[in-house]
């Protein structure tokens, strides 16, 4: 079907089998706001997202002659296209202005500098609120985001927005492993929605919480990382499979076998180095070497045009994961990266951190609910 249902357990976009396009918003609320209007903001997001869930527009469009149409109607031939919208919360929300110092949850505590975080933009990070709005359609996400934050006008403003044009991710089984910017197929040892103890075990919070009102819901990391394309593509194809530990051609591991082959790390070659080298991408990520921790990586390839001063391609991959607790998680691996081969090519230029609360239950349900 062309919908993802709105309503669940958990919010839709998360184990979703992964759309093409993504528009990803950040918002900060505007100083003066209230905890009442900040909820009946929320209220409305939640109503209007079910309806453009469904492609349906935000509200009617000839009704009031003499003012603006309640939808910017850049959707209304489209349909839903599969478009789901995730809304999550960013520890800047948790400071006193809306009385939810006590509801910060220990999890969400701001990841701060890691290793290798020496070019990240704040002006590009963080925010109070995000929206993440996937589709196979890109102008149906787009269309999502202005439509909400056009809802949110007298209560956020945008902080930073982000498109993606293709999926760097596979979240199910039933999908192709798509391919990064640079050329390898990515995904293919990811969280896959069919398998739900997997999930529930590393993507959904549960009872370890300290904030019940997060129970069902999951933390999400987004980091653009900038990749030095025209590096990468003058360097030979034995190293770039070296750095990720598998082949370009169909992302078979380097100890042998095909794409889905289980990664063995103990082989060495006749020369005595290790098949999957150890500083590989995949060895050094991969649960085995992170205490078996694992996360859902929902990450899309992204470009800004060129970098002026120096003509090259400002692309990359809007990195996104989802788990359970990212100090734990996405930490955690992202500090065994520090010795990535990988490094060299990559540059993090955003991070940021955001509680995405438990899905809406029907009608009438909101955002905020098991919040304020
Ligand atoms: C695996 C690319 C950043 C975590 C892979 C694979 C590729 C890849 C090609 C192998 C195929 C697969 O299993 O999906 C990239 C690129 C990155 C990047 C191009 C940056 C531009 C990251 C970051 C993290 C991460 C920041 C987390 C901190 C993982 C994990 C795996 C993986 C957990 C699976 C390892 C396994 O269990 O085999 N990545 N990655 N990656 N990557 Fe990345």
């Amino acid at each position: 079907s062309e919908i993802v249902d709105f309503y669940g357990e958990h919010q839709a976009g998360i184990t979703t089998p992964q759309q093409n396009s993504l528009v990803f918003a950040a918002f900060d609320v505007a100083d003066s706001v209230t905890t009442q209007q900040l909820e009946v903001m929320l209220a409305r997001w939640a109503a209007a997202a079910s309806l453009l869930t469904q492609g349906k527009p935000v509200g009617p469009v000839e009704t009031r002659p003499g003012s603006p149409p309640a939808d910017t109607g850049e959707a209304f031939d489209l349909g839903p296209n599969k478009l789901t919208i995730t809304v999550g919360f960013g520890p800047t929300l948790f400071d006193d202005r809306f009385g939810l110092r006590d509801k910060m949850p220990a999890a969400l505590k701001p990841l701060g500098q890691l290793a290798v975080d020496t070019t990240i933009d704040p002006s590009i990070s963080g925010g109070d609120i995000c929206v993440q709005a996937c589709s196979e359609d890109p102008q149906v996400a787009f269309h999502a985001v202005r439509n909400l934050a056009r809802i949110g006008r007298t209560v956020v403003t945008l902080r930073w927005l982000q498109e993606g044009f293709g999926r760097a991710s596979a979240t199910s089984t039933s999908q192709v492993t798509p391919r990064n910017l640079f050329g390898f197929k990515d995904g293919t040892a990811n969280i896959k929605a069919e398998d739900p103890s997997v999930a529930k075990e590393w993507v959904w919070v549960g009872d370890e919480t300290d904030q019940p009102w997060m129970k069902g819901g999951s933390y999400l990391v987004s980091r653009k990382i900038r990749m030095h394309i025209e590096a990468w593509d003058s360097d030979d194809i034995g190293n770039q499979e070296l750095i990720f530990g598998r082949t370009k051609d169909n992302g078979a591991p380097l100890s042998g076998g095909s794409e889905f082959t289980t990664i063995d790390f103990h082989k060495r070659l006749d020369t005595g180095k290790y098949a999957v080298d150890r500083f590989s991408h995949v060895r050094l990520a991969h649960p085995d070497n992170n205490g078996g921790a694992q996360i859902l990586r929902r990450g899309y390839n992204y470009t800004d045009g060129i970098d002026t001063r120096t003509g090259t391609l400002a692309a990359g991959l809007f990195f996104i994961a989802y788990q359970k607790n990212a100090h734990e998680q996405f930490v955690r691996i992202q500090n065994n990266l520090a010795q990535d081969g990988l490094n060299e090519y990559i540059a993090p230029i955003s991070s940021s951190l955001f509680a995405v609360p438990p899905g809406l239950s029907k009608i009438g349900d909101w955002y905020g609910k098991t919040l304020f």
